[in-house]
């Protein structure tokens, strides 16, 4: 092991220790769907799973997979230990449905995502523009 056995003693091995980074919604072209990513990093030693998504924003917000093309609703998504679960364009993402109303560009979301031992995070998703990439930031 090159981490996580050091002398902090924060006890990163009991449990599953989860950040949300890089979260962003395209500006929705769409007035009642939108679609989501972000990446759940996972520090601690054990797994956790993403068991659903929610938002004040819209009415159901689900987890998506794409599978050779093809995307279908997901039921729980892991996040392996000291691994990451990445939600990007073209490969699995979050969308939401019947939105309350039309996030723009420069507003934020308020999302709840819900892990099975982790418990619940809130985090407050940006709203980029509808080309956004963000491997370029633009
Ligand atoms: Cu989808």
């Amino acid at each position: 092991m090159l981490t996580g056995c050091g002398a902090s003693g924060s006890g990163a091995h009991s449990g599953a220790s989860l950040a949300v980074v890089s979260s962003y919604m395209p500006q929705p072209v769409s007035a009642t769907m939108a679609a989501g990513f972000l990446t759940v990093v996972n520090k601690g030693g054990a797994q956790d799973e993403l068991t659903s998504v929610s938002s004040d924003a819209a009415d159901a917000v689900t987890m998506h997979e794409t599978a050779d093309g093809a995307m279908r609703e997901a039921g729980r998504l892991a996040v392996p230990a000291h691994g990451r679960l990445v939600f990007r364009s073209g490969g699995d993402h979050l969308m939401f449905d019947r939105l309350k109303h039309r996030p723009e560009q420069g507003q934020t979301v308020t999302v709840d995502l819900h892990f099975a031992r982790s418990g619940d995070l809130r985090i407050e998703m940006p709203v980029k523009s509808a080309t956004y990439n963000p491997a370029t930031g633009h």
